[in-house]
């Protein structure tokens, strides 16, 4: 499988992001927890510099929560202010104010000596496709807060949230692209759906699916489909096929099928909560 692609609005939507880097003082970066790393873009790190930077854990409800606290750990070792959320159910949102005020305070400070009082932080969200930048938006601003206008002279064409007197988002988040440094990176990012499905071969996807929940997860195959863990990945997606009545003519395993099912489950969540890398084994 070659997940090597590069789509040409991409560059237009680094160099809009570029603009927009100079209205802000704050980056709220997404990140999908179950690949923190994978669904991250480094050059964010060049994009941000000089401002102050959040990186949220996005989607943690389908994460492992051990490895959701690691990963919080590991991003704030880093120097990031860093939490973690499920921006579709709310859950975790609450803090979000208070430490956009805590990674703000150099600027409130900066400000302060200037003389300048009570100027509102301005935000920007930004993240790879599909990590939950509009929930994010949405969840956060909800409904409570009012668009501000285009302000003349600064934010000329931009339309900016105004979530209280302190904060500032702007409404449109910015896209990066994944980083597909290794075959690794794209490999997870399609397990988790965030690359277009008819790039991918589903039964791939399954073998692998298979044999990292056996290294990481073991009993979590066999909780859900209520089969024994033990044979290659071919005979184990052929017990799935037949634990889920996935079935050609001739009582043949659909494989197809079955590792269809078995793709839908992991992103669903229904295999149960599942983070894909780790900081202890990057390489
Ligand atoms: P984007 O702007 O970064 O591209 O992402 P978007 O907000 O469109 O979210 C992508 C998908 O991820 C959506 O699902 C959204 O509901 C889901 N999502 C966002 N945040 C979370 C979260 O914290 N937890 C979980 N479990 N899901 C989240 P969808 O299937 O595309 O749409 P829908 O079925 O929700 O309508």
């Amino acid at each position: 499988m070659n997940y090597q692609w590069y789509p040409g609005h991409m560059t237009k939507a680094k160099r809009m992001m570029q603009e927009d880097m100079k209205l802000i003082d704050l980056v709220i970066e997404l990140t999908d927890a179950r690949v923190p790393l994978s669904s991250r873009n480094p050059d964010i790190d060049e994009l941000g510099k000089n401002k102050a930077r959040l990186i949220l854990l996005n989607k943690s409800d389908l994460a492992d929560e051990r490895q959701n606290e690691v990963w919080a750990a590991y991003f704030k070792e880093k120097g990031y202010f860093t939490a973690k959320i499920d921006a579709r159910s709310g859950a975790g949102m609450k803090q979000i104010q208070e430490i956009i005020r805590e990674a703000s305070k150099e600027k409130t400070e900066r400000d302060r000596k200037r003389g300048i009082l009570n100027r509102p932080v301005r935000a920007m969200v930004v993240g790879i496709p599909n990590v939950g930048k509009s929930t994010f938006i949405n969840t956060f601003a909800g409904k409570a807060c009012a668009k501000t206008g285009n302000k003349p002279g600064v934010t000329k064409g931009k339309q900016w949230i105004r979530l209280n007197k302190n904060v500032e988002l702007l409404d449109t988040p910015g896209i990066l692209w994944p980083k597909f440094e290794d075959q690794s990176v794209g490999l997870k990012l399609a397990v988790i759906g965030s690359i277009k499905d008819e790039l991918l071969q589903t039964e791939e996807l399954a073998m692998w699916i298979i044999s990292f929940l056996r290294g990481r997860y073991a009993g979590f195959l066999s909780k859900r489909y209520q089969i024994e863990e033990l044979g290659t990945e071919p005979e184990i997606l052929e017990k799935i096929a037949f634990a889920r009545g996935c079935r050609l003519k001739g009582d043949l395993p659909d494989y197809q099928k079955a590792a269809a099912l078995l793709v839908d489950d992991l992103r669903s969540g229904k295999l149960g909560r599942i983070t894909l890398e780790c900081p202890e084994t990057l390489s």
